[in-house]
């Protein structure tokens, strides 16, 4: 059949909204008779509430606590740990604790809520916590073999901070009492995950519960499970209050409240040879999950699966834990773990070559996975593994070894001549080869079980999933899978509304699944239609026999097995393979660190539209340079205390050095069109590759963000006395 829109960068579904201003965000909506509500926080990080007293007349206010739950008071996610809001205890600051409503808002801003608190000591320090969210143990060989085998044994701590999602829009809702249950429409990427959380909170059943997302302006995990939360929220006022409410969180709330990236500490001991092949890989990781667990099992899943890197090595053992600190949770955030962790194995990486005296592309090629060999948890890979491919091409295209040598040599005579130390700054070159798995980790897809339809229309058909657009291209890409495989144009196939009351749960917009689990179902249901249309047109076909719809739900490719009791198996479908290069300078005055150039190789099995998947590429590369160089979520007795943009800083485009994507295509068989994920992947290898620069430009750092207190001190000493002798 011939493609027709795959491969090819169409106009985006959503696009024209977006520009002209058409399309209408939580806050441009409003209901008749629309009340607002704020939502009173904890101020302290642990203890327990002992009264409540209101400084304002609360006629005219909706008030609602714990005590107005119908149903269970808890977000209904993973382990059911979180209460909606607080009852006795309070485990971290912002806290829910109670809600206002009131149709002016300006009231609503002034009311004066006091609570008088009994405190308790908090744990700020994950690494010492005595509770565990979770643990995993990854175990392949043995560990104690592969250590007798090596030549030198490098060890070494990586530490990388929190980092905040920084969706342009922050989380909002409104919910609508109706039918005897409530409506809530939103800013989200998962509305089923919201659907169920609300049937338990409210204690209604399914009908009862609709949720419709709303144009969302970014998500980046960042609103996978929190949304559960604020919708909890408005739905309990608006049923008490039986009226619509809104509920919509300006930056410093959103920043203060909601979930961010999982801080590590990932320590590596690793037996190598002479040679520079790996003979023992033991990685000890610990993920702060803040106060409740939310989805820190299954970031620290993804996190420890991924933490050897992109390498092969026969003993490994890798221990894992998510632990409880008293801030607020950590939660998704794109990337998921593998960013932690593969943080470190990359800066780990190129600290073994230099033991070694080997140079970082080396040491790379010597041990990166090639097909047939066997991951962590024993996965066979096949030939839809690339990572020598991403790494070669990184290096020619960026000429990395000469830079390399010639930077090195650089550092090491301005360490003769200190007078040289004014001349400009230092530069430096650095690599990182990572991998990034798509799809739910081990079993999760096969849980999930997820469904798609697709409806004949006159023109073409219509997508129905619950699948959200959040800015990354959904809409476009589902519509370009469907159009080549039922052989229509693209302009002939729509896309409904992610709204519960009228699509399937095709599972959350997470994980980089939306287009290699869920394009895949789709492309089946596109493959059924097309068989039972035969040679009518939609029209005919509709005229003769009526409305057609296809349901198709998710279904295991046969040569994928997992097991969850042991972590031993085919953890994912398949892996994105990519090398990033990342040329810095170091402003030897303020010790800022500036990228001045970065190139991406990214092996991502099919670019159904080439311009979305760059989009995602660069974006990611630059989301990864800001949590490298600048993001510094500073937290003070458990509060958040840089909560605003003036900051916490981001990369602005004039912090982003030109970046320069290269898309490699080797299909996924089980794939449609042999796509892979390609949403988390570019967040994965920024950082390292930032820091292994700083490396080769004379500073040995191990910890992110590399701010300039923290350049300053990293300086090494060696060389200089080195060079003197
Ligand atoms: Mo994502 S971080 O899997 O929403």
């Amino acid at each position: 059949m011939p493609s027709r829109s795959v491969g090819r960068s169409v106009v985006r579904k959503e696009g024209r909204g977006k520009v002209t201003g058409a399309a209408r965000y939580i806050d441009d909506l409003t209901f008749p008779g629309l009340i607002h509500a704020r939502t009173i926080r904890s101020t302290i990080p642990a203890g327990e509430i002992v009264d409540v007293a209101f400084g304002f007349d609360t006629s005219g206010f909706t008030l609602v606590d714990y005590r107005d739950i119908p149903g269970r008071n808890i977000v209904a996610l993973i382990d059911d740990d979180q209460p909606c809001l607080a009852e006795r205890l309070v485990r971290h600051v912002a806290e829910p604790i109670l809600l206002l409503a009131h149709a002016d808002r300006e009231a609503l801003l002034a009311a004066d809520v006091r609570i008088r608190y009994r405190e308790a000591v908090p744990t700020y320090d994950a690494t010492t916590s005595p509770i565990a969210f979770k643990t995993i143990a990854i175990d392949k060989g043995r560990i104690d073999q592969g250590f007798r085998e090596a030549d030198v044994i490098v060890e070494g701590e990586y530490r990388t901070g929190h980092q905040e999602q920084l969706y342009i829009e922050p989380n909002g809702v409104i919910a609508v009492p109706e039918h005897g249950g409530v409506t809530v429409y939103g800013s989200m990427q998962c509305p089923y995950y919201v659907h169920r959380a609300l049937k338990v909170l409210l204690d209604l059943p399914d009908d009862k519960v609709r949720v419709v997302q709303t144009e969302t302006g970014g998500g980046f995990g960042g609103k996978e499970e929190y949304p559960s939360m604020i919708a909890g929220h408005a739905a309990l006022v608006a049923i008490k209050a039986q009226r619509p409410v809104k509920l919509v969180y300006d930056r410093v709330e959103d920043m203060l409240a909601t979930t961010k990236r999982h801080p590590a500490v990932i320590r590596h001991r690793t037996g190598v040879k002479r040679d520079g092949t790996l003979t023992a890989i033991d990685i000890d990781a610990v993920i702060d999950g803040g106060a409740y667990a939310t989805l820190s099992a299954v970031v620290l899943s993804r996190g420890v699966i991924h933490a050897t890197g992109p390498y092969r090595c026969d003993h490994i053992r890798i221990r894992g834990r998510a632990t409880m600190t008293n801030t607020p949770p950590n939660g998704a955030f794109r990337g998921f773990g593998a960013p932690q962790t593969q943080f470190a194995a990359e800066v780990h990486m190129d600290r073994i070559a230099e033991a070694l005296g080997i140079d970082p592309v080396r040491i790379r090629e010597i041990n990166a996975l090639r097909p047939g060999d066997r991951t962590a948890t024993g996965q066979r890979l096949g030939r839809d593994c690339s990572a020598l491919a991403v790494l070669r091409e990184t290096v020619k295209r960026t000429d990395f070894k000469r830079k390399w040598r010639a930077y090195a040599r650089l550092k090491a005579s301005r360490c003769l001549k200190a007078s040289r130390y004014k001349e400009g700054g230092s530069r430096g070159i650095g690599l990182s080869l990572f991998f990034h798995g798509a799809g739910f980790t081990g079993g999760g897809e096969v849980k999930l079980a997820s469904k798609a339809s697709l409806a004949l229309t006159d023109r073409g058909a219509r997508i129905l999933v619950a699948s959200t657009e959040i800015g990354q291209g959904t809409r476009t890409m589902h519509a370009q899978i469907v159009a080549d495989t039922l052989g229509v144009p693209y302009d002939c196939v729509d896309v409904n509304a992610a709204d519960t009351g009228q699509v399937p749960d095709s599972g959350p917009t997470v994980a980089s699944r939306t287009c290699m689990v869920v394009g895949r179902i789709l492309q089946r249901c596109a493959e059924d239609m097309r068989e039972r249309l035969g040679r009518l047109t939609p029209r005919e076909y509709l005229k003769r026999h009526g409305p057609l719809v296809i349901t198709r739900e998710y279904e295991r490719p046969t040569d994928m097995a997992w097991d969850d009791n042991s972590y031993r198996g085919d953890a994912y479908g398949t892996y994105g393979w990519a090398c990033d290069v990342a040329e810095i300078e170091v402003d030897r005055e303020t010790w800022e660190v500036k990228p001045i150039a970065f190139t991406t190789v990214h092996e991502i099995g099919k670019a159904i539209h080439p311009v979305l998947a760059l989009g995602q590429i660069e974006g990611g590369s630059a989301q990864g340079l800001g949590y490298a160089l600048l993001e510094e979520v500073v937290m003070r007795d458990g509060r958040m205390a840089n909560a605003q943009l003036t900051n916490y800083i981001i990369p602005t485009t004039l912090d982003t050095p030109p970046i320069d994507v290269v898309i490699l295509e080797n299909p996924y068989k089980h794939g449609p069109f042999g796509a892979k994920g390609v949403g988390e992947m570019p967040i994965d290898g920024p950082a390292p590759a930032a820091i292994n620069a700083l490396r080769n430009a004379g500073f040995d750092l191990r910890e992110i963000p590399a701010t300039p207190e923290r350049v300053m001190v990293s300086e090494k000493q060696e060389p200089r006395h080195a060079l003197h002798a």
